[in-house]
């Protein structure tokens, strides 16, 4: 089962200014078309300086825009005919000189002139998104700053610039998020802002519970649905903490993590910094027991033949504890119930048992370590089934069943 493309349908009017990061806006390009998007480049003189004009047309599919007399247009008129079919015009990368013509409002050149004659009324707004790319002394000059403050401050949206590497050999601010990175950063920003400013705790991820110091139990939690949830809820306008077990998987972008082992460190984790939350999405496949006591050294055979016998004590719950904080500490719980049979019967069982307003049933079996997943949202008033589908899309659709549900604290 594929995806939906998650730009399906979106129009970007891709602008290039002059930069070595124009390298960047050819994978970009085909990063933002494989979404589903369509594309329109649109580059500055400067911008065919590093990049042709023939790899921006090959890789979008269509004719790109160089320059405002352009005749193709039956009115004679680009600079107005290009954003008024568009969704977002994202100029990757923005030069400095480009974000001062921004700053100033000057139309010199095509791309500097649809930015300013992009419409700005609500019905037909047509946002602006620019990824600055440069090197860190004139990202850092105060010239550049204000620039960037007053291009913020006219409405547009900035994207990095990150800190790294640059292509004159220096080391610092001014990077060009990567392709993936702006992609993604796109895709956020035409999310519906359900839970602009309301704070998001996830745990994700199994727990590992140590023998002794080379072996221990686990599972086969991947944290995959974790992870996609603290993204869906960053991508709606939450500020999100992840407290994640032993995973390998990249931290959503805007996304604030902390990483434990145990079950008794998620516990220590979650504890406090719950009652600061106002929704608690309990994913972590916590370890039930750990081993009594750690062994110092390495368990050695015996030679009897026997196994060595290891006494098991419960972990604590962290969502129950969660969900018994008093009145104005407690934030509203979601569990997951990862069940291998009788689904939605230990749902129900378990939501009443852990005393909280929603679960999330899965077959555990089937959903562990996989892109895709089907859920039931075991609630008070009954069920509601989000069918199957990536577990990105699914994440999508529960922050959204979340955001109706969870009252707003005041
Ligand atoms: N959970 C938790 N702390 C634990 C155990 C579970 O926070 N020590 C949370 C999980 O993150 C999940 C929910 O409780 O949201 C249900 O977890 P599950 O392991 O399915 O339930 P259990 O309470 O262990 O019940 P059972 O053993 O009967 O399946």
């Amino acid at each position: 089962m594929s995806a939906t493309p998650a730009l399906l349908g979106k129009h970007i009017v891709l602008g290039l200014s002059g930069g070595v990061a124009c390298y960047k806006a050819a994978e970009l390009t085909r990063e933002l078309t494989k979404a589903g998007a369509t594309v329109q480049v649109v580059m500055t003189e400067a911008a065919l300086q590093f990049i042709t004009v023939a790899t921006m047309q090959a890789l979008s599919g269509r004719a790109v825009y160089t320059n405002q007399w352009d005749g193709r247009e039956p009115n004679h008129m680009p600079h107005i005919n290009l954003t008024r079919e568009a969704d977002a015009v994202l100029v990757a990368p923005a030069s400095a000189d480009f974000i001062a013509q921004l700053a100033q409002g000057r139309a010199g050149e095509l791309l500097a002139l649809l930015c300013l004659a992009r419409p700005q009324s609500h019905d037909q707004r047509c946002p602006l998104l620019i990824a600055p790319a440069m090197n860190r002394e004139m990202w850092a000059h105060p010239a550049t700053q204000r620039n960037v403050a007053q291009v913020r401050a006219d409405g547009a949206t900035v994207l990095g610039p990150a800190a790294g590497d640059q292509a004159c050999g220096e080391v610092g601010d001014g990077r060009m998020l990567e392709a993936e990175e702006l992609r993604d950063e796109l895709i956020a920003f035409f999310q519906p802002q359900l839970l602009a400013g309301r704070r998001v705790l996830v745990t994700a991820g199994p727990t590992f519970e140590a023998i002794d110091p080379v072996r221990g139990l686990t599972n086969l939690s991947s944290g995959k649905m974790g992870f996609a949830i603290a993204r869906a809820a960053a991508e709606a306008g939450a500020q999100v903490t992840l407290v994640a077990g032993p995973v390998h998987l990249p931290t959503p972008r805007g996304v604030q993590r902390l990483d434990v082992r145990s079950a008794q460190q998620m516990f220590e984790a979650v504890l406090p910094l719950a009652p600061a939350h106002e929704v608690f999405i309990a994913t972590a496949a916590v370890a039930d027991w750990r081993p009594a006591a750690v062994a110092a050294h390495k368990l050695k055979k015996d030679g009897s033949g026997r196994a060595p016998a290891i006494a098991m004590t419960e972990n604590p719950d962290i969502l129950a504890s969660v969900a018994r904080l008093p009145e104005g500490q407690r934030p509203w719980c979601v569990g997951f119930a990862a069940e291998s049979e009788r689904v939605v019967e230990h749902a129900r069982a378990k939501r009443l048992r852990k005393g909280i307003p929603l679960i999330v049933a899965n077959h555990g079996p089937s959903t562990f370590g996989q892109d895709h997943n089907a859920l039931v949202l075991v609630h008070e008033a009954g069920e509601t089934e989000l069918p199957a589908a990536d577990k990105l899309t699914l994440a999508r659709q529960l922050v959204a069943e979340i955001a109706q549900r969870a009252p707003v604290r005041r």
